[in-house]
């Protein structure tokens, strides 16, 4: 395919997320020394740290879409940069170096260091608001799902699809005071919560996954998260819908100046407008979705999740990495 200005464009292939893996797997490694010590932002940087490096490595020519933030506040993956060796295909990149910073600072579960991937301008740019309102399920909830109604709708509704009583229905939703209401509401019909103190990536890709205990993730999140969620969600053949949710004037007018749609649901393909989506994460902490980085005496071993839409194909990766060679590098 040419671009306008008539230069070829590559679209990223299957290798890319494998090459990728090595970055979120080397994030989550430089993580460790932090976890429990509570430090979030000591945690943070050595995760950015890590991953800025061995993108620097991998052939593609990716602009962060979704990063640590503007330029002057975050020196780097800001939103903007240009990461990887500039050869080959060109690609929007999220990135979420370590998406639940206080559960690693914490020494909690479900911290996870991830990258998403699509072609070259298809991702949304939601960096202006800060959250959205999202509902995620798996495949079972396609022509059913509709975030405008009432969350307990949804559920019965699922159930049905799902062909099982609402009372083993279990929703995932952020613990936040914001949520009391709507947890009150998911609790009305029967089903029950999983209250997640942080990380509604682990929380979506859960919901959309078969062989979890999660049916559906649901509420107000960050917006990174949600287009970081649609590109794993492309791979899984799930449901995401969301709606921006501005907190002040403030935002919303800048959301309405770059273009942004408000009372406007946003789903998997106007989220990530491209069928080519990669999405890898690798565990910091254990969690539901992956495991975290274990020290295996010599051996320093990673678990990670690679999600790729084009073929749909799920691959668990487990690598053992010989830990001297993590010692200064
Ligand atoms: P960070 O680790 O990047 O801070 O994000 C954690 C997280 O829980 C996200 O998974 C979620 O989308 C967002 O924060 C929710 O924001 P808030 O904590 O303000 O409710």
């Amino acid at each position: 395919m040419m671009t306008e200005t008539g230069t070829l464009f590559l679209h990223p292939d299957r290798n890319l997320a494998m090459e990728l893996v090595r970055a979120t797997e080397a994030a989550a490694i430089r993580a460790v020394p932090f976890i429990g010590k509570g430090d979030k932002n000591g945690a943070d940087g050595a995760a950015v740290d890590a991953m800025r490096k061995f993108l620097g490595t991998v052939d593609f020519d990716g602009v962060v879409v979704i990063g640590e933030g503007e330029k002057d506040k975050a020196p780097m993956l800001f939103n903007g940069e240009h990461v990887g060796t500039g050869n080959g295909p060109a690609c929007d990149i999220a990135v979420d170096p370590i998406d639940g910073t206080s559960l690693t600072a914490a020494g909690r579960q479900n911290a996870l260091s991830m990258i998403a991937v699509s072609d070259r301008g298809s991702m949304l740019d939601a960096s202006m608001v800060f959250y959205m309102q999202k509902i995620v399920t798996g495949a079972e909830g396609r022509g059913i799902i509709d975030i405008r109604k009432p969350i307990a709708e949804n559920i019965r509704a699922l159930a049905k699809a799902k062909g099982k009583p609402v009372s083993e229905i279990v929703v995932a939703v952020l613990d936040r005071p914001r949520h009391a209401e709507f947890i009150d509401e998911i609790r009305s019909t029967g089903a029950g919560t999983r209250l997640m103190l942080d990380g509604d990536v682990a929380g979506g890709i859960n919901a959309a996954l078969y062989g979890t205990r999660i049916d559906m993730c649901a509420g107000i999140g960050g917006s990174p998260e949600g287009v970081a969620t649609a590109c794993a969600i492309k791979a899984l053949g799930g449901v995401i819908q969301t709606i921006l949710y501005p907190q002040t004037d403030e935002e919303r007018q800048k959301g309405t100046d770059a273009g942004l749609l408000f009372d406007h649901v946003y789903d998997a393909d106007t989220l990530v407008r491209s069928d080519n989506t990669f999405f890898v994460a690798t565990g910091v902490t254990d969690g539901g979705l992956v495991n975290g980085v274990r020290r295996l005496g010599p051996i320093i071993r990673t678990e990670s999740i690679v999600l790729r839409s084009h073929s749909g194909t799920i691959r668990r990766v487990s690598a053992d990495h010989l830990a001297e060679k993590w010692l200064d590098a």
